[in-house]
């Protein structure tokens, strides 16, 4: 087979992968758990060639770091498939900000995954698929699958038990997102960068670490009794002590803007008001908004009225990685 295209969606952790237990296999130092969305969406196309730009971004090749990391992966996957002998080549096309704290890693290193498996004609099933997507971009393990997921943060030395799974498909339980776009443009410092610093000078980095495993029991405990409010609390915690450790590093990383504030009251004050909504904010600026579907409206038009606010995005669920083309691996 010549190549093939896979479609992924981007996840929001509501409880956060933070930090490596070790970083040539990519294994957190937490488990996490995410929603995957149906709207905010990257293809990757792979194919095979002896020459040429190994990535390319909407048919334009890209350079630098962010180009070195894909190469090397395409090297990397290539010859977990047994493919090894075979140079791979991908094209991503994502719809909406890339490099801007919108999951975009994940979205495009899950697609990439997914096309590589198809264009080498491998046979694996989701859950190795996930663990193959780590290794690119942590996240993107749990873009495998859609609805509500949990990555397992293992202990196995190789990883071999360390990939995402599916907590509830997205019939089972559908809610929606909303992004408060605050800031157009790359993030000042990426995820990546940014988890190894903090979880190198950060004092309060431990306090973070023993704090996940309850979060995430009572994160699973939560979506299993579909219990809105307690998901939202728990988000909101959730993100607010990782963003702590992150400004007790040494030296600080900020990543919140004073609109990110701005949208964070704004939330509260919609609960005041009877509107049930929680934040979550990543490695940037921009504010993701949990709600129901029904209060889509009312929280996007609330968020759009705030000044500095640049655009709103709105996703529901999605139900995971696609072939678009190509042999399906997983089946
Ligand atoms: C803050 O998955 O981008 O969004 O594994 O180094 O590629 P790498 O990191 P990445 O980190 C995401 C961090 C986060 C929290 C989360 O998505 O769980």
């Amino acid at each position: 087979m010549s190549g093939a295209t896979a479609r992924a969606g981007a996840n929001v952790a509501l409880v956060k992968y933070w930090g490596k237990r070790d970083e040539e296999r990519n294994l957190p130092a937490v488990g996490s758990i995410s929603i995957t969305l149906s709207d905010l969406l990257a293809t990757a196309r792979v194919g095979m060639g002896k020459e040429g730009p190994r990535f390319r971004s909407h048919g334009v090749p890209v350079s630098g770091v962010a180009a070195d990391r894909m190469a090397h992966y395409l090297d990397w996957i290539a010859g977990r498939l047994g493919a090894g002998a075979e140079r791979l080549c991908v094209d991503v096309e994502a719809g909406f900000p890339v490099g801007a704290g919108l999951a975009s890693s994940a979205a495009i290193y899950c697609a990439t995954a997914a096309a590589s498996a198809a264009a080498v004609g491998a046979s694996i099933d989701r859950a190795e698929l996930s663990r193959l997507a780590r290794v690119g971009s942590g996240s993107a393990a749990r873009s495998v699958f859609g609805g509500w997921v949990e990555w397992h943060r293992g202990t196995r030395e190789d990883g071999e038990d360390s990939g995402a799974e599916q907590l509830l498909p997205v019939a089972d339980w559908p809610v929606a997102l909303v992004v408060a776009v605050v800031h157009d443009g790359p993030k000042e410092v990426p995820s990546r960068d940014a988890m190894r610093h903090v979880s190198r000078t950060s004092p309060l980095y431990d306090g973070w670490i023993e704090a996940q495993e309850e979060d995430l029991e009572s994160m699973r405990s939560a979506i299993a009794a579909r219990d809105f409010g307690a998901v939202g609390r728990l988000a909101e915690e959730n993100c607010l002590r990782m963003h702590a450790t992150t400004f007790a590093a040494r030296p600080p990383v900020f990543f919140w803007l004073p609109v990110t504030l701005a949208v964070m009251q704004a939330v509260r004050q919609l609960r005041a008001d009877g509107c049930e909504a929680y934040f979550t904010i990543d490695a940037g600026p921009q504010v993701k908004v949990l709600c129901s579907p029904e209060r889509v409206d009312r929280v996007a038009g609330a968020l759009a009225g705030i000044p500095g606010v640049v655009r709103v995005l709105r996703s529901g669920l999605g139900s995971g990685v696609e072939i678009l083309d190509g042999s399906v691996p997983w089946k």
